[in-house]
């Protein structure tokens, strides 16, 4: 691995504890103005002083992002599609990579639909992303989308998330499930968890301590952060959880105060 992704990806996993905490805030690619992110800045500026790194479309950069915040930028680059349509795997890659570069992107990322009816065009959108990742020195995260139809359990997920790493992907950002252990030892490179839906605090703050504690380098979590009540405490409290090992319950008390 030549020195300009090594820096991009120390830029994203800090080589200091091998954890991140990314914020997601790239809903919108196929979901519109999801809730929360509907004035995108206003939601996000107080937010990003505490993310190791922030993952969004070059559309929301562009317009909404300071580009004197000197924070690590993975840039989603899948798309073609929108929830009105019933199969959603139907993507593309939609962000040359020099636009990336033009960007100055630490990682960019795209989604795999393992099992659906664009399985095919996905991997290989993942394996042309991955040469010209490293063509430029620019880390490849595959995000494993489940489909309406699929399982989220071990076994689905192992099998996702190998497929990714077996193709190039850098950092594979996958779903917590029981037996998430068995994930993480099949897959041999850094694998980070969504948050999904919102739930309550405490736990999405339970599935980070639970997906940290059985491997995984962190979280790239969105709406449990900035659909929450305090998005702001939120995040201190799940960055707690993931750089200093505190335990849920008293990274909840940390949110409550
Ligand atoms: C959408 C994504 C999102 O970034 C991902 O789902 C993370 O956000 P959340 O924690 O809200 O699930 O990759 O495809």
């Amino acid at each position: 691995m030549d020195y300009g992704m090594k820096n991009r990806l120390s830029r994203i996993i800090s080589p200091k504890d091998n954890k991140t905490v990314m914020l997601a805030i790239d809903h919108g690619y196929f979901m519109g103005p999801t809730g929360g992110l509907e004035e995108p800045d206003k939601t996000i500026s107080p937010l990003i002083p505490f993310a190791d790194s922030l993952m969004l479309t070059r559309g929301i950069l562009r317009t909404k992002i300071n580009p004197e915040f000197n924070i690590p930028i993975v840039l989603r680059v899948s798309g073609g599609t929108s929830i009105l349509k019933e199969d959603l795997s139907d993507e593309d890659i939609s962000v040359s990579m020099e636009d990336a570069v033009r960007l100055n992107v630490s990682a960019v990322a795209l989604s795999i639909f393992i099992g659906s009816a664009h399985e095919k065009q996905s991997i290989i959108n993942l394996s042309k992303l991955v040469d010209k990742g490293y063509k430029y020195g620019i880390p490849v995260l595959a995000v494993t989308a489940v489909g309406r139809d699929m399982n989220r359990d071990s076994r689905y997920l192992s099998l996702a998330c190998r497929i990714a790493a077996e193709t190039g992907a850098n950092i594979v950002k996958t779903y917590y499930c029981d037996n998430f252990e068995e994930v993480i030892r099949t897959c041999p490179v850094p694998v980070v968890v969504a948050g999904g839906k919102k739930t309550t605090e405490q736990e999405a703050l339970q599935l980070a301590y639970n997906a940290v504690n059985k491997g995984a380098s962190g979280v790239d979590m969105g709406r449990n952060i900035f659909q929450s009540e305090k998005p702001l405490s939120m995040i201190k409290a799940v960055k707690s959880v993931v750089h200093d090992g505190l335990d849920p319950k008293n990274a909840f008390i940390e949110y409550s105060k």
